[in-house]
């Protein structure tokens, strides 16, 4: 499986892959290639997919162009995205010419977006199918099988899914909670291709986490485009008249995972992100100290522009608190600058958040036009020379707040949860803080021993980077 390097690398931010456990190959049908674009619910979903197609017979192809099946998992977040596959597809396209048995599939939310367009645009393809769709990836292909072009992007209830997944770590697993997203940001493709939130069932939920921790990871990271909606969508009320399902219920339910050591969850949206939530996160022990939070711009009038429900002084009291009860937690956001009618001194509000927060890490990104989205339509959209200047000097600042934020590591003893390897440098391990800072180090001990992935270690740390840190065993 390829990763194409996320969208939002949330938590996943300048990762470079830890190698991958080597899998014993299984005879049948033939070999596929992934290559996975976009966020953290897509890499998820891919490696559920491949698991289907190792349960069908399928085994991982050495490289995309000897696959026999290709599936593109896709990302419509910004135009720049959507660009990208079509580039790969045409590739593919070309060789499907040439080699009729090739399966060609896309699925995710260019594929949702797209639908039956898609095969018009590339007649080659055999399988288009929506994100909903990811866990009926076995009954779609046996339709392919029998000679049809299939086109799977209603709406559909998600199952849970009996297949295990093939994941790509050892360690860190992604679990499921909350699919699809109700809000409606006037930029964000997302509800329309991911369809309304359904929250898995708490029971669903553990029982997944307790699947993991028998097989050696330690590292859970809840997932869902709106986790803090997570819930609202089954039923119960407690006898004080509280929903009976929340992100923060869900946290403590499942905290007490033997074998887990770490819990991370991802995106929250600040208009929900409860007193109670961040009570609780200091409180449980392996809930890691790391939120992210993304505030999308730092100007009121433009975050009304944009539909999201909060204000920068309701952000900043999110942000004082998580401080008051984990003062070291770090804190991560994503934001967007030249938004339509974003004017020079609304932008400068956003660069003064940044400089106020000091965020640990920010994935930053121009305003781009969706399909089927408000803002696209507005008439004051801003020139491509504005957005270049603008992201431009937003990641300089980014970087330069990223850097003070590390060097509060030098010198300081952390705990790494050991990942694998640095690709780079295969002498040595590399691992994460619990505040999710990258960190490389020594990969054998001073007796020899190698240190492994899924161990904890104590690193002390020496040289410090904006987005990574580099340590000796403490
Ligand atoms: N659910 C998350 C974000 C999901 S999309 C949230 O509510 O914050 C990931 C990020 O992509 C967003 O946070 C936003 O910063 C960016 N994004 C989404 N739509 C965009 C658009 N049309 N143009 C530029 N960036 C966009
Ligand atoms: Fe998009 Fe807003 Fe939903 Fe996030 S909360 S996925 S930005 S609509
Ligand atoms: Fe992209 Fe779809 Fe995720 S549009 S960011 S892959 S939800």
């Amino acid at each position: 499986m390829v990763d194409t390097g996320g969208m939002i690398a949330t938590l996943s931010q300048a990762s470079p892959k830890a190698s991958a456990v080597p899998q014993a190959p299984q005879a049948g049908r033939g070999s596929y290639w992934i290559t996975t674009f976009g966020c953290q619910m897509n890499k998820a979903d891919s490696e559920r997919m491949a698991g289907i197609l190792e349960a069908m017979g399928y085994r991982e192809a050495q490289a995309e162009l000897e696959a026999d099946l290709v599936l593109y998992n896709t990302c419509t977040i910004r135009d720049n995205a959507e660009q990208k596959v079509y580039s790969y597809l045409g590739r593919q396209a070309q060789r499907k010419r040439a080699n009729p048995n090739l399966t060609l599939v896309v699925a995710g939310c260019v594929a949702q977006q797209e639908g039956e367009s898609l095969l018009r645009r590339v007649p080659e393809l055999d399988l288009v199918m929506g994100p909903q769709h990811a866990n009926r990836l076995d009954v779609l292909l046996a339709r392919v099988e029998q000679g049809q072009q299939v086109v799977a992007t209603e709406e559909h209830h998600i199952l849970e899914d009996i297949t295990t997944a093939r994941r790509d770590s050892s360690v860190c697993g992604w679990v499921n909670v909350i699919y699809g997203c109700n809000e409606r940001c006037t930029y964000c493709v997302v509800p329309s291709v991911r369809g309304k939130e359904q929250s898995r069932l708490p029971e669903a939920i553990k029982l997944e986490m307790e699947g993991l921790a028998a097989q050696g990871f330690k590292e859970i990271t809840l997932l869902g485009q709106n986790i803090d909606a997570y819930g609202r969508d089954l039923p119960g009320i407690t006898p004080e008249g509280r929903r009976q399902h929340t992100l923060t219920d869900l946290l403590q339910f499942v905290h007490d995972v033997d074998g887990i050591e770490r819990i991370r969850f991802a995106t929250s949206h600040p208009r929900y992100f409860t007193e109670r939530l961040i009570d609780t996160c200091a409180d449980l022990p392996k809930v890691c100290e790391h939120f992210h939070i993304p505030f999308q711009s730092g100007d009121d009038a433009v975050l009304k522009a944009m539909a999201r429900g909060y204000t920068v002084d309701r952000y900043r009291r999110i942000i004082e608190r998580i401080r008051e009860r984990m003062p070291d937690a770090s804190i991560s956001a994503d934001v967007i600058v030249a938004f339509p009618g974003e004017t020079d001194a609304q932008y400068r509000r956003t660069l003064a958040l940044i400089e106020e927060i000091g965020f640990d890490q920010v994935n930053t990104a121009a305003y781009s036009p969706r399909p089927n989205t408000p803002a696209a339509d507005w008439p004051d959209q801003l020139s491509e020379e504005v957005k270049v200047e603008r992201l431009r000097e937003l990641n300089a600042l980014v970087e330069q707040k990223a850097r003070e934020r590390s060097a509060r590591y030098a010198g300081r003893t952390e705990t790494i949860l050991v990942e694998g390897r640095n690709p780079k440098d295969p002498a040595q391990a590399m691992g994460r803080t619990r505040t999710n800072r990258l960190t490389f180090f020594p990969g054998l001990r001073p007796d020899g021993s190698t240190i492994q992935p899924g161990e904890l270690v104590n690193v002390h740390i020496g040289e410090v980077r904006a987005f990574s840190l580099s340590g000796t065993l403490a």
